[in-house]
């Protein structure tokens, strides 16, 4: 898939984006990197390849970069987001998507696409394209994943944090709507004896 320049190349490249994405929204970049940790874990559970597995890190890492484009009162409001508000915040899965295709390396088309469709819910319900079921790309289900486990369980400006057993009984109820029933059991087994899951 990658040639061993690509992927030092990447690396680096993947690198400054998440530095970029520090100087502009630091807890998000915190975020990315707590959801590389988790979906290296699930992938190993899911029984990636190694390569498969390097390319769901640097997508996890760079999920949420089309951040950077979404403007500060919308980015970082402190309240819920208006119906037109929500469709800009949601933007940043296809602008995470344009940043990462623009990477001047091989075979990023596949990475973008994770990063576009991170959002898609496994009922078709999700965003930005409404795909369903295994039309969704495994990494982008797994990062589904790990990102709802960590949204909840950090504190956002929004909600305060879920302990692990509150955010377990969510995603149980989103098992089959929001989530992938395969991925999600696979996660269930590894979180609970995980050096990651919160109190
Ligand atoms: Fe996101």
């Amino acid at each position: 898939m990658l040639d061993n320049n690509n992927y030092e190349v990447l690396c680096l490249y993947t690198e400054a984006l998440s530095c970029a994405l520090k100087h502009r929204d630091a807890h998000t970049q915190l975020h990315s990197q707590r959801i590389v940790l988790l979906s290296e874990e699930l992938g190993k559970s899911c029984s990636l390849s190694e390569n498969e597995i390097f390319i769901l890190k640097i997508a996890s890492c760079l999920h949420d970069i089309g951040k950077i484009g979404i403007p500060d009162n919308i980015l970082l409001k402190q309240g819920k987001h208006n119906p037109e508000e929500w469709e800009i915040m949601k933007s940043h899965s296809t602008k995470g998507a344009d940043i990462v295709k623009k990477l001047p390396i091989n075979n990023t088309e596949l990475i973008s696409n994770i990063v576009r469709h991170h959002h898609e819910h496994y009922d078709g319900c999700g965003y930005p394209d409404k795909l369903s079921g295994e039309n969704i790309p495994i990494m982008a289900r797994i990062i589904s994943v790990t990102d709802s486990y960590d949204a909840m369980t950090d504190t956002r400006p929004y909600h305060p944090a879920k302990t692990h057993k509150k955010a377990i009984e969510i995603l149980n109820d989103e098992k089959g709507n929001k989530s992938d029933p395969y991925v999600l059991n696979k996660f269930l087994s590894r979180i609970e004896t995980s050096s990651y899951r919160v109190e």
